[in-house]
């Protein structure tokens, strides 16, 4: 067997190290990406998501008006659901309230009295104002408000109360 010359040895072990180097290469480049891809849901920012509850030409002035929404989030890969509502004022269909529909009290669902111009919580007899001032019972605070916002013809709200100062 002939034994291999230095200029062998040298374009063969340049050639093994160019390997190595290139398949490194790769799997950096692999690894990079993937784990950015499975990575990137802890870091994004969430996005607020503001959902339609239609044309602000469907509420009434002064008469109290209860729309139920979907709620989706996003929880790292997961995409969750969940339904909710709120009561929503207007006085002059330009500017909106919306009402989170549990009471500050213990949290019970509340409803319109049109009769008496309140919001009535039957658990504990509490009634608050058509602006969700505690107008008589135990509730500690008026009831809490989502943020919301006109966009175009339609009312527009975000679902999470704790966005909106409380009142
Ligand atoms: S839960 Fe509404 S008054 Fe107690």
């Amino acid at each position: 067997m002939e034994e291999a010359t230095q200029e062998e040895l040298t374009r063969r072990s340049f050639l093994t190290r160019s390997i190595v180097a290139a398949g490194g290469l790769i799997t950096a480049l692999f690894a990079g990406v993937g784990g950015g891809y499975f990575l990137s849901p802890l870091w994004n920012k969430k996005k607020e998501s503001w959902i339609d509850l239609g044309l602000t030409s469907d509420f009434k002035e002064g008469v109290p008006k209860k729309v139920d929404f979907t709620v989706r989030k996003k929880d790292a890969w997961a995409t969750i659901e969940s339904k909710s509502s709120a009561w929503i004022v207007t006085t002059d269909k330009k500017s909106f309230i919306a009402f989170d529909p549990k009471c500050t009290h213990l949290g019970c669902p509340y409803r319109w009295n049109d009769e008496k111009k309140q919001f009535l919580c039957p658990c504990h007899t509490a009634t608050f104002s058509v602006d969700g001032k505690v107008i008589s019972g135990p509730p500690p605070r008026p009831l809490d408000r989502y943020p919301t916002k006109v966009v175009g013809s339609h009312l527009m709200i975000l679902p999470d109360i704790s966005k909106e100062a409380k009142v």
